[in-house]
């Protein structure tokens, strides 16, 4: 038997290593546990090795949840400028990429480092595998390594993205053994599945596109891969579909090309559809599309190249699927954010349960949102647990 920590936390990510942080800087004892081999693999393979670990515009807009005020008090407690201050006193280099999302200039693993030193004087043990939690007033969690006992007990083991590196349901276990309910979880950042054998033949080509379902828009990049879509609008707008719905792409933003073809055609009858497309589009993409229409630009209707402009301009695609929890960057859905209270992410019902980052009903954007989640909870439940100790 150990001693009784003022805090046990459940998972070394990025939601745990920092609260574990907050809380040790408050003086309070603290024992950190992971069934992983370190703490924040998630974190060392982010942002390409880079880690995208904020972004500069956060706001509750950035966030899809049931209650889609819910993230806003955490937000406000700790905020991007918080963190690139730790940042900041660690002399992590950064650098905004795009759309003010800020990246590591040389490694992930500075960020791991920080969040490891800030966590003086609190415990982490990894290759630990929690087996029972059980609360009288105070939480019993018995491992392989011995039993913690703690008056708060803060659960960080965040969705069910990428299991091969140590990705549980354990945080949806737990809520529901608390008497909480949980949101479905779904991969969401994720990659689609579209049978079509065109799209599989255009693997590798990318555009900047719009994609878009009912209100929700996304300006970036897509990709075509061997089994259907990707790139970051993408991933952005499959965290907003259900299964079965369709979405819009704009592969021509800002250029109506139901007026350019036919004005094209005009001006230069002789032109093959293929090289005019070729100017507005990568050329295996307009070459797929002229396919269907040899010759020269006078050879065809203006009704034909007004539906050609009108397709690229808004072109439905209706995914078979995603591919799933294996590639998802987040999880969707998870622990109802109905049954905890928004200022600390604690339970409603079960005084000193606290639930942290991704395991929640939040989820956010791709661009640094999903961690500036992760420290921002994780920071409101270490300090509710000051307050109660
Ligand atoms: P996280 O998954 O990080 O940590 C949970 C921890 O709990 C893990 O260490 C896990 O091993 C442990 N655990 C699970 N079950 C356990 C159990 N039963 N017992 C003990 N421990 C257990 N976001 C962003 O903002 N910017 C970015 O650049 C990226 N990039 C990115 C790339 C890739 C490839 C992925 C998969 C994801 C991202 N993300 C991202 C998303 C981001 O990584 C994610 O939202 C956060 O890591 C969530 O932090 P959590 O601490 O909640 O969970």
């Amino acid at each position: 038997m150990r001693e009784i920590y003022d805090a046990l936390i459940i998972g070394a990510g990025a939601a745990g290593l920092f609260c574990a942080g907050s809380a040790a800087q408050a003086g309070l004892r603290v024992a950190l546990l992971e069934h992983g081999p370190e703490p924040g693999r998630k974190i060392l393979i982010s942002g390409g090795g880079r880690c995208n670990f904020t972004n500069l515009d956060v706001s509750a807009k950035n966030f899809l949840g049931a209650n889609p005020h819910f993230c806003k008090s955490a937000l406000a407690g700790f905020t991007p400028y918080d963190f690139l201050a730790l940042v900041g006193e660690a002399g992590i280099a950064w650098h905004e990429k795009t759309l003010g999302q800020l990246f590591c200039d040389d490694s992930a693993r500075r960020i791991v480092e920080m969040l490891l030193a800030r966590m003086n004087g609190a415990e982490l043990h990894c290759g630990v595998r929690v087996e029972t939690v059980t609360h009288d007033g105070r939480f019993r969690v018995e491992t392989g390594k011995g039993v913690f006992q703690a008056k708060n007990l803060v659960v960080a083991t965040g969705g069910l993205s990428i299991p091969k590196i140590g990705a549980t349901d354990f945080a949806y276990r737990i809520a529901r053994q608390f008497g909480h309910q949980l949101v479905t979880p779904r991969p969401a950042l994720v990659p689609l599945s579209v049978e079509a054998a065109w799209i599989g033949a255009l693997a590798g080509v990318a555009a900047p596109v719009t994609a878009q379902a009912g209100k929700v828009c996304f300006a970036e990049s897509l990709l075509f891969t061997h089994r259907g879509l990707s790139g970051p609008a993408v991933l952005q707008i499959s965290s907003y579909l259900t299964p079965g719905e369709s979405f819009m792409v704009n592969f021509l933003p800002g250029t109506r090309l139901a007026e350019i073809l036919p004005a094209a055609k005009r001006a230069r009858p002789k032109a093959g559809l293929k090289s005019v497309l070729a100017e507005h589009l990568p050329a295996r993409l307009a070459a797929h599309f002229a396919q269907a229409h040899p010759g020269n630009l006078a050879d065809l209707p203006d009704q034909a190249l007004r539906r050609l402009g009108d397709e690229l301009n808004g072109f439905t695609f209706t995914p078979s699927g995603t591919e799933g929890f294996a590639k998802a960057e987040v999880t969707a859905g998870g622990v109802d954010t109905r049954g905890l209270n928004s200022r600390d992410c604690g339970s409603k019902t079960v005084p000193g349960l606290f639930f942290a980052g991704e395991a929640l009903d939040v989820t956010g954007w791709l661009g640094g949102y999903n961690f500036q989640w992760a420290w921002a909870s994780g920071h409101a439940a270490a300090k509710a647990i000051r307050e109660r100790c």
